[in-house]
């Protein structure tokens, strides 16, 4: 088994994801894998950061398909033993004038930006040496939903105690609800894109805490972030950042120094924690 250090960063072949992988053969002193559901795109991906001088390393990630999660997770032990930095990148988003149903908008968003990004959580998180970095990438469109919720939503996004269980509760319901036609009614805003990264931002908030009762003195450090406004195919080419400005936060918090305690289970955007 190697003993050295790993980071695995979701939905690289494009975008910030990619960035972000560049950043970390930069930075990061040990194998970096550049992780990506279409195999071809992903090595294609890879042999672009070689031509820049860059030694990512492949390994296909499905994050909608368990299988290709279970694969990276028994790849992972095996070879290195564990994990030391997960970037949680991949998401998806439709464009503001596509005509899919809002039902179906909801179901497909929050299926990969919430619930395949908490089943990577379950898979991989297990496997964090001490001293390991998490970064779930959020959006500040989660801020930005959350005070379109009702005040009673609000009050269960913000509570200290909520559980994974009932977070996957209400962002099933958020789901059910557009099906139904009564989310407004029922105090969801109007943005399945931002209630699937409300579903991030708390999530993060509970591995932390998590971590701090099942691995404390451990010094894993998980947080949710922005990455700002950034010219990708997602948000198109009047976002104000390149893909490698936004991977600047995401990359500081991958990158904490061992020893540091903070920030830990926050919303961070520009580098500065949030209020949620
Ligand atoms: N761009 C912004 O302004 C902005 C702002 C706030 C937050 N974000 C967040 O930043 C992250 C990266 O966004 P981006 O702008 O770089 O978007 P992007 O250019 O559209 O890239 C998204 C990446 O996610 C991958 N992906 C989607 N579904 C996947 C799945 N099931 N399994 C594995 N990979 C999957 C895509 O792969 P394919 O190429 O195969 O589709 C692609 O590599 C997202 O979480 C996004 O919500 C972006």
């Amino acid at each position: 088994m190697s003993s050295t250090t790993v980071a695995v960063v979701t939905g690289a072949n494009k975008g910030i994801g990619l960035a972000i992988v560049r950043s970390l053969c930069k930075q990061f002193s040990g194998d970096v894998y550049l992780t990506a559901r279409d195999a071809d795109r992903g090595k294609s991906a890879v042999a672009q950061l070689q031509a820049e001088g860059l030694k990512p390393l492949f390994h296909q990630l499905d994050i909608n398909d368990l299988q290709s999660i279970r694969s990276l997770r028994d790849f992972l032990k095996e070879k290195y033993g564990g994990l030391n930095v997960l970037v949680n990148n991949a998401g998806i988003a439709f464009k503001v004038a596509d005509t899919t149903p809002f039902a179906t908008q909801a179901e497909v968003t929050l299926r990969t930006n919430f619930f395949a990004l908490k089943d990577v959580c379950t898979e991989l998180l297990p496997l964090l040496k001490p001293n390991g970095r998490v970064v779930n990438v959020s959006s500040i469109a989660s801020v930005r939903a959350l005070a379109g919720c009702s005040q009673v939503l609000q009050q269960k996004f913000r509570s200290d105690t909520i559980t994974e269980e009932e977070l996957v509760k209400l962002m099933e319901k958020f789901v059910e609800d557009t099906k139904k036609g009564v989310h407004e009614k029922e105090g969801w805003p109007n943005s399945a894109y931002g209630v699937s990264k409300i579903g991030v931002t708390v999530l993060s908030r509970i591995q932390a805490q998590l971590l701090n009762q099942t691995r404390k003195g451990d010094g894993i450090l998980l947080n949710a972030c922005c990455p700002g406004w950034v010219r990708t195919d997602m948000a198109g080419p009047s976002a104000p950042k390149t893909p490698d400005e936004g991977a600047e936060t995401p990359v500081y918090l991958a990158l904490l120094p061992p020893g540091a305690d903070r920030p830990h289970g926050q919303f961070v955007n520009e580098k500065k924690v949030q209020p949620w």
